[in-house]
């Protein structure tokens, strides 16, 4: 099938690459020049492990997307149109919709006949009934369909979690764009491609349910799932705080609850809280929807409460050790808001560095992906760029592992330890390391609920 796609972002541009891999032809549009020459020679803007190469396989069947800035190209190109542009939050935590309002008119403008426009692009709850009044009003002419299919994949795993989603949502008001992207994920719903090799298909994954709902619910899923995910760990941080205080152990408890399948075990990992671009959005968007008509959303609130309190608790840990953080030297194992991305949105790390640096400690950071974009993105965090978590540890009294990459779980403890100086603190916030081993090695060891 033909798909336009505007908008190369995380969300715009996988989806387009893997389009494109299951076999479809598809046109991606953006605004910046730049991205998109880059595109044409195969570069991928983002860190997303794989996805270069799954745009260079697209070659092999002759479905190399378009990449263009002209939208009459892109959008003639399209019979379904996705929007996938972002979405960022105001000040007042409402989602800022101006790149979203600029599509509707280009697609009012060039968009052909009987086309369906997806909102793929995380927006208020009745945004479909929105778009489908700017489209009209920038071409009463033109015959067209609003639909939305939420996105579900994670920043490090975004094309297991588009070939093997856990479900495909659709929400739409008429039979015709519900069947035309059943269609499209056609290939998705029944398993029928050919997995690339870096992606295998996990064992006994046969299909993908396909949820079709009208365009509201759909709409509502998308913040209900993130939000709820949100709140399993905030559950699990308020749990783990409340472990600290009587003694038990949160990985523990965690697993003791996770095994109940009414449960389920994941997301219940507790320490420094989620970050990301989009748990704290949706939780925030979520809560404007429901304060425009005047509900409390009180679980909303707490979920958010609970989280942003975490960062602190480092701090406040940190304190309890050492009681003067003025003059100290502390250092940072990990800046992205999780392993596998270059994303720093709402990193806990960024909020820890100030909060270390306003009570007059120094601080060093280290981070294998990450760290050039922090560099880029906040030239004025006054914090020193080491190599590597060796060369970080050199001296210092405490280090906190904030980000959990694979190469700090594998980390030499022992090495690390000979290289610190001070109250030689190990405050663990992802919950990685053994309590046991870290205190046998003379770690001043400090974990979260444990
Ligand atoms: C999330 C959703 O998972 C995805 O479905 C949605 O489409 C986009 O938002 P993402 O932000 O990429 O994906 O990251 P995710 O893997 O969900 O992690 C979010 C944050 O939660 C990270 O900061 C992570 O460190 C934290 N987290 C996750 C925990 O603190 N504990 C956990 O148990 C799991």
């Amino acid at each position: 099938m033909k798909v336009s796609v505007i908008g190369t972002g995380y969300v715009g541009l996988v989806t387009a690459t893997c389009l494109a891999y299951l076999g479809h032809d598809v046109a991606c549009l953006d605004i910046d020049e730049k991205k998109i020459e880059g595109l044409k020679q195969g570069q991928i803007p983002i860190y997303e492990p794989n996805l270069d190469q799954l745009l260079e396989d697209t070659k092999k069947t002759n479905k190399f997307p378009i990449f263009t800035t002209d939208p009459k190209i892109a959008m003639e190109h399209g019979e379904i149109i996705f929007i996938a542009v972002g979405t960022p939050p105001k000040e007042n935590g409402e989602p800022d919709l101006r790149y979203i309002e600029a599509c509707a008119k280009t697609i009012g403008k060039h968009a052909k006949q009987d086309c369906i426009v997806i909102n793929k692009s995380t927006v208020p709850v009745g945004s479909g009934n929105w778009v489908y009044m700017l489209i009209e009003q920038a071409n009463p002419k033109l015959n067209f369909h609003v639909a939305s299919n939420p996105e579900f994949l994670r920043e490090g795993s975004a094309i297991f979690d588009t070939f093997y989603a856990d479900r495909i949502v659709i929400g739409a008001d008429e039979n015709f764009a519900r069947a035309k992207l059943k269609e499209l994920y056609k290939p998705l719903i029944e398993q029928s491609f050919t997995p690339p090799n870096y992606c295998p298909r996990p064992h006994g994954q046969a299909h993908i349910p396909f949820i079709s709902t009208d365009i509201t619910s759909a709409e509502m899923i998308k913040y209900s799932a993130n939000s709820f995910l949100a709140m399993k760990i905030s559950f699990a941080n308020q749990i783990a705080n409340i472990c600290d205080l009587v003694g038990a152990d949160v990985t523990e408890v965690m697993q003791g609850i996770g095994t109940d399948s009414r449960i389920g075990g994941k997301f219940l990992n507790a320490g420094i809280g989620w970050g990301g671009s989009c748990f704290g959005k949706d939780v925030q968007a979520l809560i404007k929807i429901a304060e425009e008509y005047d509900y409390n959303p009180e679980l909303l609130y707490g979920t958010t409460n609970v989280n942003y309190k975490q960062r602190n608790l480092v701090i406040k840990r940190l304190q309890d050790q050492m009681k003067i953080l003025k003059g100290k030297k502390i250092g940072l194992l990990g800046l992205a808001f999780k392993p596998n991305t270059d994303d720093l949105r709402d990193a806990p790390a960024l909020d820890i560095a100030k909060a270390l640096i306003k009570l007059g400690a120094s601080v060093s950071v280290t981070d294998p992906i990450a760290a050039e974009n922090c560099k880029k993105q906040n030239p004025d965090l006054e914090v020193n760029y080491v190599n590597d978590p060796y060369e970080l540890a050199q001296g210092k009294d405490a280090l906190i592992l904030v980000t959990e990459w694979d190469e700090y779980r594998k980390l030499d403890l022992e090495k690390v330890f000979r290289f610190m100086g001070g109250s030689k603190i190990l405050l663990d916030g992802r919950n990685i390391y053994s309590p046991v081993d870290a205190k046998k090695i003379g770690f001043n060891y400090i974990s979260i609920g444990r």
